[in-house]
């Protein structure tokens, strides 16, 4: 039994050690926060051990999640990483990309398991989308939602268009070769909406506009083929599929008419939890029963491009920069 060590009690870490809960090749070990307090409330309900210094944790632990803010993520990876324990780290893994390839070096040279937690990856309609898209020439996407001013201090592309240029990535199986980004501050200093074209090195383009000012939430994305149009919808976990049938245009009297017909195909997905399959993935990783479904690679791409784009935002620059290789 794979014993695990929780280090962040916060929002997300409270969502992992629910789930952790109910998987059964896995045990928590303890659990530790920086508040003493949330500590000791956690502790209280479940009887787990409790820590305020994770480093005090790490001699009863295999591997551990860490759900602390972002800008700790490097510092307490690193250590969990050199002391030999696995790491499921939430996203984004750092701010900084030489950090992030560092904390990925001393894993594979640990042979451990570093794991981001992307978790959209593990959405059942993007784990469908992969099987079906031939060939996108064009991908849009749209992640909007309400303010919260929990999130005032956090980048919107790190917060929320991650989750897309990581899917998007996967999906165009090709590298970005250029970026154009926009965004604009509403209620803080940062963007709160933004609209960013990805152009790639196989000639398709995405477009991703992410917004925190909506009124509604809204989570889809559109994936346009050669004969074929497939919508997703990542709150619903539905996926439709347009099949290009037959189009014509005929003179009737003094009036042009025009039929499109289509085929519309609704795909069963398999519907679980996200978070609970990508922890059972990272837990699988561990044990050696599967390998990783994405590469270090593709990791470190999609933090690069993440990178990229939220500096041309805060800069202002909305002209078209090649990506640096
Ligand atoms: N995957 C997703 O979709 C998703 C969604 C939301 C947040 N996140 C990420 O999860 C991380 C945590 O976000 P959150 O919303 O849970 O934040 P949060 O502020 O709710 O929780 C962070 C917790 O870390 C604790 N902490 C701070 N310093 C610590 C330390 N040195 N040792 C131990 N604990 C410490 C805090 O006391 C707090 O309880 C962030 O990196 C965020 O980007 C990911």
């Amino acid at each position: 039994m794979l014993k695990i060590g929780l280090i962040g009690l916060g929002k997300m870490g409270r969502y992992h050690l629910n789930l952790y809960g109910d998987i059964r090749e896995a045990e928590v070990a303890g659990i530790c926060d920086a508040d003493a307090d949330a500590v000791a409330e956690i502790s209280a309900r479940t009887g787990y051990k409790g820590y305020t210094d994770y480093r005090e944790l790490l001699p009863h632990v295999d591997a551990v999640t860490i759900a602390v803010p972002t800008k700790l993520h490097y510092e307490i990876a690193k250590t969990c990483l050199e002391a030999g324990k696995h790491v499921l780290v939430e996203k984004p893994i750092t701010t900084d990309f030489s950090q992030a390839s560092e904390l990925f070096e001393i894993a594979v040279s640990k042979k451990l398991i570093l794991h981001i937690g992307h978790v959209e990856r593990f959405n059942g309609a993007v784990q469908e989308i992969k099987k079906i898209a031939e060939k996108p020439r064009y991908i849009e996407a749209r992640r909007i939602g309400p303010f919260n001013p929990n999130f005032r201090g956090d980048s919107i592309v790190l917060d929320l268009m991650i989750h897309d240029i990581d899917i998007i990535i996967n999906l165009m199986g090709s590298r970005v070769k250029a970026i154009q980004a926009m965004g604009s501050p509403v209620y803080t200093e940062l963007a709160d909406f933004a609209s960013v074209n990805l152009a790639f090195e196989n000639g398709s383009i995405a477009h991703i506009y992410v917004s925190r000012i909506s009124q509604t939430k809204e989570r889809v994305m559109s994936l346009h083929g050669d004969r074929s149009l497939i919508q997703l919808d990542f709150t619903t976990q539905d996926i439709n599929i347009y099949r290009q049938g037959q189009t014509q245009q005929v003179l009737g009297d003094g009036e042009m008419r025009y039929r499109n017909e289509f085929v519309h195909e609704r795909l069963f997905v398999y519907k679980d939890n996200p978070l609970k399959l990508e922890i059972m993935h990272f837990i699988n990783c561990v044990t050696g029963k599967v390998s990783r479904v994405v590469t270090v690679e593709h990791d470190l791409e999609s933090l690069k491009v993440a990178l990229k784009t939220d500096e041309l935002i805060r800069a202002g620059v909305y002209g078209q920069r090649e990506i640096e290789r």
